[in-house]
């Protein structure tokens, strides 16, 4: 079977590859920038002015939305870098800052685009002709966006119970060209969000590893060193978020995952978990990871030799395999205990009340997810109401 690899260019890494910004060879930079990450980091937001200016390079800033982006919004902004016409784009942010950047640069290249046509998976025209160089800073260790074609928003629609659906912009042309991972920008990220983010690389990583798309040797490895990475850092990372190892390490596994995903898709925690986002409005590191271990078991059965093989890989071996496999599990367990995860609905705040009105509405679109698809194991709708129904 034939099995195609697609990576980003170039990856800099460790403490001060910020610098690469001062050899970037464009002339005016579209700073796509998280308001968030600014007001804390203002010092090294002045960093990347500085390298700008010290390679020749004019900007203007976006500040990107709160949590999600909306696609009016996207659409606006790419109205203003139109007027700015950029040769350059910088995003630095999270998850959510990167995919409105990477969908912003596909309006900037074709105004006009349909809806319909931007929605086309895989078949954007030809991008990256008025942006030659894409720069991406992520500011968490999790999403991995820097390293995938996926791209998500939100689609206004005309339920009013449901207003706003995800959707999402794939194509692999909206991979970044130069992805920066200094953990500068990583070290004043809340515990909190250290521990969602953190969880959300290793949920790629895993259901990555074992999705139902062909086997992939370059992403496998990837993916087995993201669950390695994640094992032995996110622990540190969350208690001490100012130590730059672990904060590298960490950052170091969230791209890992992202090519990891980029190649192979995610799984059922995706599928099940991202509706606790539009009905609920939970974090997505979150929501996706409070279904990982009920995922894991529902899995087992076509899984087994993976989950040995991710066990052997962090260094797990016990007498047989099923007491492997049950280690593994454990650790698992116990990895999330460490980060104070929250493994019910009513830890994270949502009432059972709420949670059953709508779980027929969430299990159908966890069916039609697209994560679903690559899950190793076809789920029922009953078999996904009963993960569902595990979270209490
Ligand atoms: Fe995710």
């Amino acid at each position: 079977m034939t099995v195609e690899t697609i990576l980003p260019k170039r990856i800099v890494s460790g403490e001060n590859s910020l610098t690469y910004l001062k050899s970037l060879k464009g002339k005016r930079a579209s700073l796509i920038i998280s308001g968030t990450f600014a007001r804390v980091n203002s010092g090294v937001v002045d960093l990347v002015k500085k390298y700008f200016k010290e390679a020749g390079i004019t900007w203007h800033i976006i500040y990107s939305q709160g949590q999600e982006p909306t696609l009016e919004y996207v659409k606006e902004s790419a109205k203003k870098i139109q007027q700015f016409l950029p040769d350059t784009m910088v995003a630095i942010g999270g998850g959510s800052t990167m995919d409105s950047a990477k969908i912003m640069e596909v309006l900037y290249e074709y105004p006009d685009i349909s809806d319909d046509d931007l929605f086309k998976r895989f078949n954007l025209p030809s991008i990256r002709n008025k942006i030659k160089t894409f720069v991406a800073i992520p500011t968490t260790s999790g999403t991995g966006s820097e390293a995938t074609p996926y791209n998500v928003v939100l689609v206004k629609t005309d339920n009013p119970d449901v207003p706003l659906i995800k959707n999402s912009v794939v194509d692999y042309q909206t991979i970044p060209d130069v992805i920066i991972l200094d953990p500068v920008f990583t070290v004043s990220m809340p515990a909190a969000i250290t521990a969602s983010t953190g969880m959300d690389a290793l949920v790629h990583a895993i259901e990555a590893y074992i999705s139902k798309k062909p086997k992939n040797i370059f992403s496998d490895l990837y993916a087995l060193e993201a669950i390695k990475l994640i094992f032995d850092y996110l622990p540190k990372a969350y208690r001490e978020g100012k130590d730059l190892m672990a904060r590298a390490n960490m950052q170091y596994a969230a791209t890992m995952a992202g090519i990891a995903i980029a190649q192979r898709g995610t799984g059922l925690a995706h599928g099940t978990g991202q509706q606790l986002g539009p009905f609920f409005g939970i974090r997505h590191g979150l929501s996706v990871s409070i279904v990982l271990q009920p995922v894991l078991k529902y899995n087992m059965p076509v899984r087994k030799k993976e989950y040995l093989e991710i066990a052997h890989y962090i260094g797990i071996s016990e007498e047989n395999e099923e007491k492997t496999i049950k280690r593994f599990l454990k650790k698992l367990s116990e990895l999330m205990k460490s980060i104070d995860f929250p493994s019910t609905i009513q830890d994270i705040g949502i009432e059972k009340e709420e949670y059953l009105k709508n779980l027929d509405m969430m299990s159908k679109n966890a069916m039609e997810n697209g994560a679903t698809f690559t899950n190793p194991r076809t789920p029922t709708i009953e078999e996904i109401k009963e993960i569902f129904l595990s979270l209490f």
